[in-house]
């Protein structure tokens, strides 16, 4: 596949991780006000790479897995999660962003108070999504409980809400490689690495299978936070639809701490090992060999 057959390949592939993401929030808008609804309906269905769903759908298939509607369905399990870790991200308590995916933030059109419960309403439902779907696939209904199960932890305390007190409290502060390293593991590693394991374990492959995925999705995870932090200071904010912000709320991040160049390098390394993890596993995986080189080559 080419470049020009990725761009077709990640069209194709938010198509289908939109529909079932638009079903999601119908079902969600049925069971809730509607300042609430609309509020999770602008926060979610705004666009975006959709690159978790991606991974999710990918690694299904590439693990053999052959249910590929139901796939988008857990796919949407972990838009959610990252859609409602947005809406929180740019509320003025967090980052302070008032332009997201090129359109005013959840908050700057629905104000706090909607926003931060239209976030959390999200959570319990990503989960629902996420049983509800997995039970449909491969791993089957006992399966299902370890799919969310990774999820759940990777969004959690542990993953990403661990990772973003991470990040406010590393505000201002010079931390040093590895504390750095944990922050953008968690905050963003963990969703992208649950993202891969979630795939594989619903097409029920072998245990190393999934244990490579996740090394590759640890890999690729920090190397797409890296890239987030290059991006920021290097590129403008029509490009990204996001204002860069690193520097105005003094975050610690790979630019900061390493510097332009090596940070760039740093990405580049951990994509080396996703690929190695990849190759240590009997299964073909083209596409997330390409998607790996994706999250650094990424221009957005
Ligand atoms: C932005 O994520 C927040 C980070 C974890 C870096 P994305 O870069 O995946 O944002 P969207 O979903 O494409 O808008
Ligand atoms: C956000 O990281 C990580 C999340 C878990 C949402 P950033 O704060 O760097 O993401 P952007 O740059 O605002 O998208
Ligand atoms: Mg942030
Ligand atoms: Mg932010
Ligand atoms: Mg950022």
């Amino acid at each position: 596949m080419d470049y020009i057959g990725l761009k077709e390949y990640l069209r194709a592939e938010r198509l289908c991780v939109d529909k079932a993401l638009d079903q999601a929030v119908t079902l969600i808008e049925s069971e809730l006000e509607p300042d609430i609804a609309s509020a999770i309906r602008h926060g979610v269905m705004s666009g975006g790479k959709r690159l978790r769903p991606i991974l999710c759908s990918t690694a299904y298939r590439e693990c053999g897995g052959q249910a590929e509607n139901n796939a988008y369905d857990l796919a949407a399990s972990l838009e959610m999660i990252h859609a409602y870790s947005l809406m929180h991200d740019d509320l003025p308590c967090m980052d302070d962003a008032e332009l997201r995916r090129g359109q005013p933030t959840t908050h700057s059109v629905f104000g706090e108070d909607v926003t931060m419960r239209a976030a959390a309403a999200l959570i319990p439902a990503a989960a629902r999504q996420a049983l509800s779907s997995a039970r449909n696939l491969e791993c089957g209904a006992l399966g299902a409980t370890e799919v969310v199960q990774e999820l759940l932890e990777a969004a959690g305390a542990g993953g990403m809400v661990g990772g973003q007190w991470l990040d406010l409290l590393g505000e201002g502060q010079t931390l040093n490689p590895k504390e750095l390293d944990e922050l953008h593991r968690k905050k963003t590693g963990a969703l992208l690495t649950a993202s891969l394991v979630m795939g594989a374990l619903s097409a029920a492959v072998d245990k190393e299978t999934v244990s490579a995925l996740a090394s590759y999705g640890r890999s690729v995870g920090l190397a797409f936070q890296i890239t987030d932090d290059v991006l920021d200071a290097t590129q403008s904010a029509d490009l990204l639809g996001k204002n860069p912000s690193d520097v105005d709320l003094d975050k610690s991040t790979y630019v900061g701490l390493h510097g332009l160049d090596q940070a760039k390098e740093h990405a580049r390394e951990r994509i080396v090992e996703a690929l190695s993890a990849l190759e240590s596993i009997p299964i073909d995986a083209p596409i997330l060999s390409i998607l790996a080189r994706y999250v650094v080559e990424r221009e957005r």
